[in-house]
């Protein structure tokens, strides 16, 4: 099964270090202005976080909060579900405006059909890996996915510091990945100090909020994340 390329993102995997500021922390009164100004310091995706307060102990926004953004922003939508079950929810982020949606290994028995249900809706499929879950979750599904998220915090929070441990797991994917087009995504804990670890483990898409929206100056901040010192 392969999935249409979609509009907004035709290169797969895209090459280089691709930043994906996670709007979890930006400021929620202005959440169209903040996702214009990380396009506009260069953002390559933009990072949704969907947490449910059941599979992870924290609560966010949902699919009508993407549709609205969706309207002022060309930049693809990277929607990373902490939620459980999923498949119930994956047509109405599909519908509201994701890209790439990505769930969790641990969130049901049935990962395979969550990432067959969003191919079949023509977006890129994510899985995504706890840091208490192993990088062989993920084989079972490796011609289904467009991407694979290994966590390097544990899922609820912004702004927790990066767990070095997973670093041997961020490689193990990159082997696992091999020729295969599937990008291999790091997320929790980026800055300029642990960027050129997730990258150098194999990392070519990195997710950062706190270090990206808390920064005084979040182009300098973008840029030295992708190793632009
Ligand atoms: C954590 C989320 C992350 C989080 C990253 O559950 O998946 O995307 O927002 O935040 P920082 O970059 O602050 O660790
Ligand atoms: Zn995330």
């Amino acid at each position: 099964m392969t999935s249409p390329a979609p509009a907004r993102d035709t290169a797969w995997p895209p090459p280089g270090t691709t930043i994906a500021p996670s709007l979890l922390a930006a400021d929620f009164a202005r959440l169209g202005e903040e996702a214009a100004d990380a396009a506009a310091a260069g953002a390559g995706w933009l990072h949704l976080d969907i947490m449910d307060g059941h599979f992870v102990p924290n609560l966010s926004f949902g699919p009508a909060v993407l549709k609205a953004l969706r309207a002022g922003s060309g930049l693809p939508f990277d929607v990373h579900l902490m939620i459980a079950p999923a498949d119930p929810y994956i047509p109405a982020f599909a519908e509201a405006g994701a890209d790439h949606i990505i769930v969790h290994a641990e969130a049901g028995p049935h990962l395979h059909r969550s990432l067959q249900l969003i191919r079949s809706l023509g977006k890129r499929a994510g899985v995504a890996l706890n840091p208490g879950t192993p990088a062989e979750a993920a084989a079972p599904v490796m011609e289904l996915a467009d991407l694979i998220l290994v966590m390097t915090v544990n899922p609820g929070f912004g702004g927790q510091a990066f767990l070095h441990d997973q670093l041997p797991k961020i490689a193990q994917v990159r082997d696992m990945i091999g020729r295969r087009p599937i990008a291999l995504e790091v997320d929790g804990g980026i800055t300029p100090d642990t960027a050129p670890l997730a990258v150098q483990a194999g990392a070519g898409v990195l997710v950062a909020g706190t270090a990206v929206f808390a920064a005084p100056d979040r182009a300098a901040a973008i840029s030295a994340m992708k190793g632009h010192a």
